[in-house]
């Protein structure tokens, strides 16, 4: 007689048979699938990073993709050099303070708030319209990781709930998900930045609180309450992130199930300090994975 957990060992076999996919402790991972598993798809919910997790972070040839507020840097670089040259030198200053192994997350902080606060200041004052901001996202190098529609359509399919918690800017996920999959799936909740407009439908103000790399936790999620309330059943969480920001995203969730935390390394791999820590909180480390292979074979068993 098969069980619904006999599964699980051929997952494991998978995951630590791939070179690239790091289990620090296999027996808890295998625990957190069997309760996954025997609680299916109706306990469970999705909570995903967007950029560098759900996107890809290079192309073929090694290139660094765009990320949501990227599409700014890209697409004014071209309408006005002065300005977008204003966004790259931001990111220029502030990515390597973002990904430093020599500042604490405090010390990080008040750089993180400085560079978003500049960042969403620029957008308002120059006033973008939606349409224009579209038309950006259109043209823009965010390129979904290999299987990423997939995997949305079959959480939709499966009533499986996916936040896309992002300090990144929440239209413009939605556009590019509109533009990519045709619509927004019923079963997508955003918690992000977002670009608030006017009655002739330009940029006017950023939603509060601001939600930046440091802030992806219950500090940010107040007015998410009764959001997590309707889906406060789902005690089993499947975590998607790319930094060492996104760990505490399944703060809302009311619950004491577990939390299988899936991490895509994205940095060098001389740097075996930086891959140690994430071995140390994320459960499953994905080492430059342009796919949502993983999380797929995930959401497959626990079906
Ligand atoms: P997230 O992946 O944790 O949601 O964070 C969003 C990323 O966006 C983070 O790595 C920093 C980046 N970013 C830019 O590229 N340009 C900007 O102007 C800002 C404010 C952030």
């Amino acid at each position: 007689q098969l069980k619904k957990t006999d599964v699980v060992p051929l997952l494991m076999n998978y995951l630590l048979g791939e070179e690239q996919i790091l289990v620090a402790d296999p027996t808890a991972v295998a625990a957190k699938l069997r309760k996954m598993v025997v609680g299916g798809a109706g306990k469970t919910v999705v909570i995903s990073d967007f950029d560098y997790t759900l996107s890809r972070f290079a192309n073929e040839q090694g290139e660094r993709l765009s990320t949501t507020h990227g599409v700014f840097d890209d697409n004014v670089m071209r309408l006005k050099p002065e300005l977008g040259q204003k966004f790259v030198d931001l990111k220029n200053k502030y990515y390597p303070i973002e990904f430093s192994p020599n500042l604490t997350m405090e010390e990080k902080i008040p750089h993180m708030e400085k560079w978003w606060g500049t960042s969403h200041s620029l957008i308002v004052n120059e006033k973008f319209s939606k349409n224009t901001i579209e038309d950006f996202v259109r043209q823009s190098r965010i390129v979904f990781k290999d299987g990423a529609e997939d995997f949305i359509e079959a959480l939709d399919a499966h009533n499986i709930p996916l936040v896309i918690f992002s300090a990144g800017i929440g239209n413009i996920i939605e556009y590019f998900l509109q533009q990519k999959l045709g619509a927004i799936p019923r079963n997508t909740h955003f918690i992000s930045n977002m670009i608030l407009f006017d009655e002739d439908d330009n940029a006017c103000a950023f939603s509060e609180p601001l939600i930046h790399t440091f802030c992806k936790n219950s500090s940010v999620i107040q007015k998410e309450t009764s959001f997590f309330h309707d889906i406060a059943g789902r005690v089993n969480v499947i975590l998607l992130g790319d930094s060492m920001g996104d760990i505490h995203m399944d703060v809302g969730v009311e619950r004491d199930g577990p939390t299988l935390k899936v991490g895509y390394y994205n940095g060098s791999l001389d740097d075996t300090a930086a891959l140690q820590h994430y071995e140390e909180v994320y459960d499953i480390v994905l080492i430059h994975d342009p796919t949502l292979n993983v999380a797929q074979k995930i959401v497959d068993i626990i079906n």
